[in-house]
């Protein structure tokens, strides 16, 4: 006897999403009800869905991001029941399915909410404060066209294993938008650990740390105050320890370039 597969039911929901036409307009909530929603569903189709009946309707279509659909690129950045990217843990919005919904439930769908993240339209916010951060330090300086031996220079699995931890942000902005304060130390704290743990990452260590942390705070970007809210909802996991990494990092940094700029000084009134 062939065990049958037990029938989806469909249910109905409402999206009580954030309009708002562009970033001098103010926004508002408005509800568009969701028939024959199937638990399979991803919370993006959904969206997708709800979209294609609007295209045909006098309103414009809900604009939200999206690239991979796979919890890789850090896209899709909302907050869904005043959870950034809504129910789970260790999941991107795009990862969200309508199983985790009941049917008649009212989901409240809107942006990131961040002064660094302005909204450009609807669920769109400009993130590009992090590329920003990325830019002042998110690299090593290494020559090309004469790669070395992969296994010239050893790495401790203690030091690769977390270094894979710390890369596996997604640079989603999730941490900001779930922090009171708006912080994006678990951001950069994940980029700076990242290399800063890997030998080839050396060099630059303390420039980047430095440089990184400047830019954050010049971005707008709040201080940690330990709510531990940014690692609850990282799609991937990151720890909040890093923060703690990237504060010794950073006192060293400064501790370090404070004595290079009494002893640069010193010389030269010698
Ligand atoms: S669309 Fe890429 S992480 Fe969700």
């Amino acid at each position: 006897m062939v065990a049958s597969t037990p029938s989806k039911k469909l249910f109905s929901v409402t999206l009580r999403v954030w309009r708002q036409a562009n970033p001098d307009q103010p926004g508002k909530f408005v509800d568009y009800p969701a028939h024959n929603v199937s638990p399979d569903m991803s919370f993006l189709e959904l969206l997708d869905v709800v979209n294609d009946g609007l295209t045909v309707s006098p309103e414009e279509p809900i604009a939200f991001a999206h690239d991979c659909r796979e919890g890789i690129c850090g896209t899709c950045s909302c907050t869904i029941n005043g959870k950034p990217h809504g129910p789970g843990k260790g999941v991107a919005t795009c990862q969200v399915y309508m199983r985790s919904f009941q049917a008649g439930d009212v989901i409240v769908v809107e942006p990131f909410r961040a002064t660094a993240f302005p909204i450009i339209k609807d669920l769109v916010t400009e993130r590009s404060a992090f590329d920003k951060i990325q830019q002042a330090g998110g690299f090593i300086s290494a020559r090309t066209g004469a790669a070395p031996d992969a296994n010239a220079i050893l790495v401790s699995k203690a030091a690769a294993d977390l270094a894979m931890d710390a890369a596996a942000c997604i640079g989603c902005g999730a941490c900001v938008a779930a922090c009171k304060n708006a912080s994006a130390m678990l951001f950069v704290a994940a980029k700076v650990s990242h290399l800063g743990l890997m030998p080839q990452g050396q060099p630059e260590r303390d420039r980047r740390v430095l440089a990184m942390v400047q830019t954050m705070d010049e971005a707008g970007f709040g201080n940690c105050t330990n709510q531990y809210e940014c690692s609850a909802v990282c799609p991937k996991n990151i720890t909040h320890d890093f923060i703690a990494r990237l504060n010794r990092d950073y006192v060293g940094a400064l501790f370090r370039s404070e004595l290079q700029s009494v002893s640069t000084s010193a010389g030269g009134g010698a």
